[in-house]
């Protein structure tokens, strides 16, 4: 269906129309009352400096100080980013979408990820790969207290400290809150080096702050383009009708099957390899934004929908069965890119073969293409709600694009859901139970 005027990307929704036969561009218009006071509450949020996440493309400041510091820090070989949640995922699904394209040498250069477990071997896995002296350690936590992620660096720190001595503090940038938290406090108490997570900006939503943006930019990836892809769908919510721009048309679509079809289960299907960890940032976003015990006039509701990662093809093989005959919770959103690099061909066959004759010298990329009209036209028979979001290519723009599209989308869906979607108390419950068994077992140990 068509979208907003300054938008690149496109979003086919032939397959969302409702049980009763209404269209997908019927239900959007529907929702058209609901959208526009969403988008006016978003907006006032914004106004107020509640929501910092929609500013962040905008904010040369922010490019220039991380072009510095990757500046500063080029003569180190290996960058290894500590973080986990919101501190970790943007990151990790930035460099892998785009390292490929970036062309550069990895035997030079890498950046390694680690500190969002606290599994040991893991840990030691990496870590023993290491030659201190060339690494760059980048702790990213906004509280700055994080169990995983901080109990990762306080080894590193030793570590680097036995390799460089009295200098490791130099090959340490910490990300963090700019006034409070006990990384900050550390890093003043030892000298590291300084990156920000704006006070107003959740971990989730930071992907476009110095979080995401300092690990991208050191790996070589055009952080100008990104925040530009982002920017154009940030202008698309000031400028389009809500009803035209494609978060507010994805938003309007999963409410609608969420909330009167009871299809409580929100799937991303990236027909893209390099889109895989994407999926698990995005399924974050969803999950932490929405999933909440009370609304925010505190009445209990248990509401969220719950998201899942898949990737296509691959998981035709895995997961398909489930979604075209299983229970009808769930709505699908394919994510299409049209132009991949490589024009790889299926080979010669060896042999006469009934079910691969026709193969021979098909290109991989009409062949994946294929792949996803025939899922998505498959469930649309069966009329199980699909949706495809079509990128021209998978470039640094238009990953801004879908990145910011998604946070958009979700804004959207917590103020239909009327939840908060930008805390964790959830989370937070846990931290705590967590941090009582860690008093206590000091407490024994001491006894
Ligand atoms: O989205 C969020 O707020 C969380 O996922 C956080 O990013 C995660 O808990 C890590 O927190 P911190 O950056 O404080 O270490």
């Amino acid at each position: 269906m068509r979208s907003s005027v300054s938008s690149v990307l496109r979003y086919d929704t032939v397959g969302m129309s409702s049980p009763r036969g209404e269209t997908a561009a019927r239900m959007i218009y529907d929702h058209s009352a609901r959208l526009k006071k969403a988008h006016a509450a978003i907006t006032d949020q914004r106004k107020r400096g509640l929501i910092g996440w929609m500013d962040l493309p905008f904010d040369a400041a922010m490019g220039q100080r991380v072009q510095k510091m990757v500046a500063a820090t080029k003569k180190f070989d290996t960058l290894l980013v500590l973080g986990i949640g919101g501190s970790d995922l943007g990151a990790r699904a930035i460099l892998q979408a785009l390292s490929v394209a970036s062309g550069k040498s990895k035997a030079t250069r890498r950046v390694l990820f680690a500190g969002a477990n606290t599994d040991p071997d893991e840990l030691e896995s990496i870590f023993k790969t290491l030659d201190w002296k060339k690494t760059l350690v980048n702790i990213i936590s906004k509280s700055g207290d994080t169990v995983e992620p901080m109990s990762a660096f306080l080894i590193a720190r030793e570590r680097l400290k036995k390799a460089v001595g009295a200098k490791f503090a130099s090959q340490i940038i910490a990300t963090t809150d700019a006034q409070s938290g006990t990384l900050r406090a550390w890093s003043e108490r030892e000298g590291y080096r300084l990156l920000v997570v704006p006070g107003n900006v959740g971990g989730r939503f930071s992907v476009f702050s110095d979080v995401g943006l300092f690990p991208a930019a050191w790996d070589g990836v055009p952080i100008h383009e990104l925040l530009a892809g982002a920017a154009d769908q940030v202008r698309s919510f000031e400028k389009e009708p809500p009803e035209m721009q494609i978060s507010g048309q994805y938003a309007a679509l999963h409410n609608e099957w969420f909330s009167r079809y009871r299809s409580t289960i929100f799937i991303l299907m990236p027909y893209v390899s390099r889109l895989g960890l994407f999926g698990r940032w995005y399924r974050q976003l969803i999950a932490e934004s929405l999933g909440k015990a009370r609304n925010r006039r505190g009445v209990l509701v248990e509401t969220g929908a719950t998201p899942i990662a898949a990737l296509g093809a691959t998981d035709q093989h895995s997961q398909i069965q489930l979604y075209m005959e299983g229970p009808r919770d769930k709505v699908m959103t394919f994510v299409e890119v049209e132009s991949f690099s490589s024009g790889l061909k299926v080979g010669k066959l060896p042999g006469p073969s009934e079910a691969l004759s026709r193969l021979e010298g098909v290109s991989l990329e009409e062949l994946i293409h294929a792949e996803r009209r025939a899922t998505a036209g498959a469930l649309t028979s069966q009329r199980r709600p699909n949706g495809t979001i079509v990128l021209p290519t998978l470039d640094a723009y238009h990953l801004g694009a879908l990145m910011q599209l998604f946070m958009i989308a979700t804004a959207y869906l917590g103020e239909f859901m009327d939840v908060n979607a930008y805390d964790q108390p959830g989370v937070e419950e846990g931290k705590r139970r967590f941090r009582e068994w860690v008093e206590l077992r000091a407490s024994e140990d001491a006894s």
